[in-house]
């Protein structure tokens, strides 16, 4: 990771192939420098130094309603509008952000299910998902009290609840929820290995984890080994850093509006933080120097052992796991 720090260092950053070719000026903030370096933090520090920044972020009210969803969002480039999800008006400022949360849970049935959502941050992702898709129940938890606050005042659903809680123990029974959402909070936490352990854990057999974030590239590939590691099927995987760019594009004019409702100190660090363009963590996105990774992964399903004897995984007399 000795390259986080410099690479932000850098002045200039060189656009890899598919994207404009054009090098540009890389401005640094204190934020990106936090956030590009973050992965060379004690996991300790890490996770306070993190909660921190959201716990202020949640706690600071002239944002509460513009920053309902806060991931990057996902557009689609080939502009196919067809696929493009209606949504109530009220939903339409944060198209591209719900629209992340529609990619990185396509393909799944969430209708009667058991939904856990880790590192909800403002909840819209949570209530879009409680509101379209008709699961049973959400349980949204986020490490960030304020953050959490902001979700119980923010969205009142009989099928959704917000609690707090951290990423590396989860308030859920073993083997009690079918589908876990994990939209770009995981770059946060102390430990991924924990966090994979207690999906594990609390998912049942055959239940999912729909999973996307920002990582370094190398990263990103030791992270599909750690979900193979513990035993998850990967179902899906793709980088799709350009579509989150196409969306960061279309979004650009809000975000900068976001930016200007905070003093103008702060104004620097927090358009990187919210991905504006030609701010730090835009550029590394589009130079390739960091991915957005979208993974879903699957537990295995209890089968009888008669069915696959040499199974060196086990829960309980009789039964494997495929
Ligand atoms: C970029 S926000 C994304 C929020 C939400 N998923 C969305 O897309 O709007 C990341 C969230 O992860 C939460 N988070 C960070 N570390 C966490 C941890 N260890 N356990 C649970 N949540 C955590 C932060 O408080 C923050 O709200």
């Amino acid at each position: 990771m000795a390259r986080t720090a410099s690479a932000i260092r850098r002045s200039v950053v060189e656009a890899p192939t598919g994207f404009a070719a054009k090098p540009r000026k890389t401005r640094r903030s204190l934020l990106a420098l936090v956030f590009l370096a973050s992965t060379r933090l004690s996991p300790w520090l890490r996770e306070r130094l993190w909660r921190s920044i959201y716990d202020r972020l949640a706690a600071h009210d002239p944002l509460a309603e513009q920053f309902l969803a806060m991931n990057y969002g996902y557009a689609d480039v080939r502009e196919d509008t067809t696929r493009a999800p209606a949504l109530e008006p009220r939903d339409e400022p944060f198209r591209y952000e719900l629209q992340l949360y529609r990619h990185v849970t396509d393909g799944i049935e969430l209708a009667g299910k058991d939904v856990l959502e880790v590192g909800c941050g403002r909840g819209g992702g949570a209530s879009y998902v409680a509101r379209y898709f008709h699961p049973n129940h959400i349980l949204a938890v986020d490490l960030a009290a304020q953050a959490v606050a902001s979700c119980q005042a923010l969205h009142r659903l009989p099928n959704l609840t917000f609690q707090r809680a951290s990423a590396a123990s989860l308030p859920c029974a073993s083997a009690s929820i079918d589908v876990v959402i994990n939209v770009e909070s995981s770059h946060c936490y102390a430990d991924i290995e924990d966090f994979i352990a207690e999906v594990r854990r609390v998912l049942r057999p055959g239940g999912y984890l729909a999973f996307c974030d920002l990582r370094w590239p190398r990263v990103a590939a030791e992270l599909r080994q750690q979900f193979d590691r513990a035993g998850f099927v990967e179902r899906r995987h793709r980088i799709i850093t350009e579509n989150v760019l196409a969306a960061l594009d279309r979004l650009a004019e809000r975000r900068q509006g976001i930016c200007h409702a905070v003093p103008r100190w702060l104004r620097p660090a927090m358009g990187d933080f919210i991905g504006v363009r030609d701010t730090a963590v835009y550029d590394m996105l589009r130079a390739g120097r960091l991915a957005y990774v979208s993974l879903l992964l699957q537990k295995p399903q209890l089968v009888a052992r008669a069915e696959r004897p040499r199974s060196n995984l086990s829960f309980g007399e009789g039964l494997a796991i495929r």
